[in-house]
């Protein structure tokens, strides 16, 4: 792909420093320290870490070994400061393209975690809600292969007036020659995003996106189907009248996450597409089903993020998509191993080496009655160019 740029992957959109104080574990559950008006809690010292789109597929693709910039947007304060500093932290060069604003804050959540009760937040948007296709350096976007961006349903400039500015910006990165992949996050139906026509902004944005990978229940509740709840429950045929939804919107490439089920990979069977973006002919139509791979899990924080890092990571190098699929469950499962979003990442040759081993995958639960099971362990459905060959 895009063999006249390097390999480099732009992450932008949104990005927060998680402030979390340290609560006494030792307390009985009974005694879980409840706020009172005109009370004061004694914590310990407060963890600091980065966290959003940014951070999590950014750093997850640098611990690949993938060439990465990141582009959020901060505000030159406190918490600001600290975002570059972690970032500067594990490579001088990852926070080189930082947006800095004058005059909007750093936006940061305060995550109240103490024993035996649910965890709450206390979150500012700051600097996330105001960006803007102005902010984007297209000078920097001149070596960058593929621009990733995340999480418009908490970012109110992306979501308002039909992703308005959402769509402009995808569209002055595609005419940079940069291919364009896009990622949402869960949508809060009580709030003013969930009020919003997401149908709307996907015919208005996906024109500008090759590669769109939501999770099955965000897009689910975008286009007005019944999430179910169980991850079981969600059937193969309506991952495909989906897909091809989103393809017809003007999207070349989508990847559906779906939890514990692993992920589901379709592509436009339009060849023109294809080439435009310099992928192999490959990627003409498929539909490629990959369970997950089976590890112990820790943690699921960030597992979608990572698992998108695996999948860009997979493009860029030229892999195959039933390759692609299985890369990026791979990496989501590296991604559980660790209770945070990225401490489990490991450099692409190690996630290859265990994928060379025998590494069982997760029992399949849906229905696949009609889809062919490949020797790797992913399965191509009944609308998958290379499988109806097979059956020829
Ligand atoms: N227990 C697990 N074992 C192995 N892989 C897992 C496990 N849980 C999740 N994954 C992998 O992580 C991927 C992403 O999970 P999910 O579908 O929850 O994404 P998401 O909704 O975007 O998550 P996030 O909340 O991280 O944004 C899945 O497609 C799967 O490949
Ligand atoms: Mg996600």
């Amino acid at each position: 792909m895009m063999d006249h740029k390097p390999n480099t992957i732009a992450v932008a959109g949104h990005v927060c420093l998680d402030v979390i104080p340290q609560f006494d574990q030792n307390r009985a559950l009974g005694d879980a320290p409840i706020f009172e008006p005109g009370s004061l809690l004694k914590v310990g010292p407060a963890l600091q870490s980065t966290g959003g789109v940014v951070s999590n597929t950014g750093l997850a693709l640098h611990k690949l070994g993938i060439p990465v910039t990141l582009m959020g947007k901060i505000g030159d304060d406190l918490f600001g400061h600290e975002i570059i500093k972690q970032f500067k932290d594990v490579a001088p060069h990852l926070a080189d393209n930082m947006i800095v604003s004058k005059d909007q804050p750093t936006s940061y959540s305060v995550v109240i975690d103490p024993p035996g009760v649910d965890r709450m937040f206390l979150h500012c948007p700051g600097a996330n809600d105001t960006f803007s296709p102005d902010d984007l350096d297209t000078d920097a976007l001149k070596d960058i292969a593929l621009f990733h961006f995340g999480y418009p349903p908490i970012m109110k400039t992306m979501y308002e007036n039909h992703g308005n500015n959402l769509a402009s910006l995808m569209q002055r990165v595609k005419q940079t020659n940069t291919i364009t992949s896009l990622d949402m996050c869960s949508v809060d139906p009580e709030s003013e995003a969930g009020k919003i026509s997401w149908e709307a902004l996907l015919a208005n944005v996906l024109p500008h996106v090759d590669l769109f990978l939501p999770s099955y229940d965000e897009i689910a509740f975008m286009l007005g189907y019944e999430v179910p709840k169980n991850d079981k429950d969600i059937c193969t045929k309506q991952l495909n009248e989906i897909a091809s939804k989103l393809i017809s919107l003007g999207s070349s490439v989508i990847i559906l996450k779906l939890g514990k089920q692993g992920l589901y990979l379709r592509t436009t069977d339009n060849a023109q597409a294809i080439e435009k973006l310099n992928l192999d002919p490959s990627w003409v139509g498929r539909e490629v089903y990959s369970p997950c791979h089976y590890v112990k899990p820790v943690g699921a924080t960030g597992a979608g993020d990572c698992t998108i890092a695996g999948f860009l990571a997979a493009v860029t190098i030229g892999q195959d998509p039933q390759k692609a699929a299985s890369t990026a469950t791979a990496v989501g499962a590296f991604s559980v191993l660790s209770m945070d979003a990225t401490g489990g990442i490991q450099h692409l040759d190690i996630v290859n080496e265990r994928l060379g081993t025998e590494w069982p995958r997760h029992d399949l639960e849906m229905n696949f009655s009609n889809w062919h099971h490949t020797p790797e362990g992913e399965l191509l459905g009944p609308n998958d160019i290379t499988a109806k060959s097979l059956k020829q």
